[in-house]
């Protein structure tokens, strides 16, 4: 089939690379000039593993063009896909503007018949705007919108879509619903599941899950304060939880707080969407203030245990607002770090991907080429972001580097017994305070997750997520 996918960014490029190596051939448009030459050259503006090589090995086929917005694919089209921004408004409602200049462009180019699939998030009720402004352009109503939402993750986006849980299509159209189907087939054949539902349902689908899954870690989250407080250990905690099928063991991971460009606007987008219609949508109200105040009470813990040294200095470890990518955007870092600043902290960072994308935004802050030189005449380590690097750091090395010896593990990567054997106090998120483990405060059971295979009882690691 014939796909257009207007905009380039990172929805856009890895939808349309993946449907590209799907057999599709798809186009996508890109307005903005200081993208699309780049693109066009073979530069990949974003980090996401394979996608590099997917879209070269696509470019190479013919699947996959980039083009500008007057390109002659769009008349040629048989589903044209928006994926552009949906920035948050202030009260946290999405700004639908580049979606409906996308609707407006597109239509009087289309063929009719042509179907047109919005992938960027938004909120229910946005396809059928879609369709009005659509049909007002051509003076009538031939182009059906759908709803197909993304469910991709930073890090993991292509194996997300070509192995997908669900794929789900919103359409209140029974031809477009099967040009859809036709779209899919060649992942549906291979097991993905299809879920058909109306554009609104699809909308609020994509909604639900991702307030679903932040509610699942600001649980765990607050579960860890809770740990905390009682002497328990959150992994332990969520492992025994997780085994519970209905539960599940997935996004059950203490930390900083969630951040990312989705779950945070989402979550405000849904609460706004709740707002907006008369019902209050309370639990994810309470969800987003935990979320921001977490990251504010963990910058003060440094704070607090820092107070009394002049001219501290920490090292943060982690800029990226997870594993895996050099998006900055809502990270625990850009709120932790500039709370230590306002206290007279200085501060010096590392991350192996992100320092070029979180530069602009934490002026003040030295960026360091490694975690050891991070680590030189530092007070404190804070580690923020999971990468397998810190995992994997020689804490022997890092100690000697130091001044202090505090090290605030926010992802709970290290081994405090490894840490202690290197002369570093590790604390950690919902684990017992250093030196006072969980079977001294409540007499219970050894806290490390372990769970019985046949005869044996093993030692488990803390559930991925
Ligand atoms: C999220 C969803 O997982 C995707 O399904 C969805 O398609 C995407 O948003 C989107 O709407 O486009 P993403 O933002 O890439 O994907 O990242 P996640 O892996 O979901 O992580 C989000 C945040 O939650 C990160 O800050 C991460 O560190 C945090 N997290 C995740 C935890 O703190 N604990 C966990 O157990 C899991």
């Amino acid at each position: 089939m014939n796909i257009v996918m207007i905009g380039a960014g990172y929805v856009g490029l890895t939808t349309g690379a993946c449907l590209a190596r799907l057999g599709h051939l798809v186009t996508c448009i890109e307005a903005d000039p200081r993208r699309l030459l780049p693109l066009r050259a073979g530069e990949i503006p974003i980090y996401e593993p394979g996608l590099s090589d997917l879209v070269h090995a696509c470019r190479q086929t013919g699947n996959l063009q980039f083009a500008d917005p007057d390109t002659p694919a769009l008349p040629e089209a048989d589903v044209v896909m928006i994926a552009v921004g949906t920035p948050s408004d202030d009260d946290g409602d999405i700004d639908l503007r580049q979606v409906h200049a996308a609707a407006r462009h597109i239509a009087p180019r289309l063929r009719s018949g042509a179907v047109v699939a919005i992938k960027s998030t938004v909120v229910a009720g946005t396809a059928r705007g879609v369709a009005e402004i659509i049909a007002e352009v051509r003076g009538k109503n031939d182009i059906p919108v759908v709803s197909n939402p993304e469910f991709l993750r930073e890090g993991s986006a292509l194996a997300d879509f070509l192995r997908a849980d669900r794929v789900v299509v919103g359409a209140d159209d029974e031809r477009a619903a099967k040009v859809m189907e036709d779209l899919y087939a060649p992942l549906t054949t291979q097991g993905v599941p299809y879920v058909r539902t109306g554009t609104v349902d699809a909308e609020l689908i994509k909604y639900a899950a991702n307030a679903c899954l932040a509610l699942r870690i600001g649980f765990v989250n607050e579960l860890a304060d809770l740990c905390e407080a009682a002497g328990g250990d959150i992994r332990a905690v969520s492992h025994g939880m997780g085994m519970d099928n209905r539960i599940g063991p997935r996004f059950l991971q203490a930390g900083p707080g969630f951040g990312g460009s989705c779950f945070p606007k989402d979550t405000r987008a849904y609460a706004a969407t709740g707002r907006r219609l008369g019902v209050r949508q309370t639990v994810v109200e309470s969800l987003i203030a935990a979320n921001e105040t977490r990251k504010e009470a963990l910058a003060q813990r440094i704070v607090d245990a820092l107070s009394g040294r002049r001219r501290a200095r920490v090292a943060v470890l982690g800029l990226a607002f997870k594993a895996g990518t050099d998006d900055v955007r809502d990270s625990a870092a850009l709120t932790i770090i500039p709370a230590l600043q306002a206290a007279g902290i200085q501060v010096v960072a590392h991350d192996p991907k992100a320092r070029d994308q979180a530069a602009p935004h934490l002026p003040g802050t030295e960026l360091a080429d490694c975690p050891y030189a991070a680590a030189e005449g530092a007070d404190a380590i804070v580690i923020l972001t999971e990468w397998e690097d810190y995992r994997r750091l020689d804490l022997t090395r890092l100690a000697r580097r130091m001044k202090g010896t505090q090290v605030f593990d926010y992802r709970n990567l290290l081994c405090p017994d490894r840490a202690a054997r290197a002369g570093l106090t590790c604390i950690g998120i919902g684990r017992p305070a250093p030196g006072k483990d969980a079977q001294q405060a409540t007499g219970a059971a050894p806290a490390q997750p372990r769970t019985h295979h046949g005869t044996r009882w093993v030692e488990v690691a803390a559930s991925p997520s």
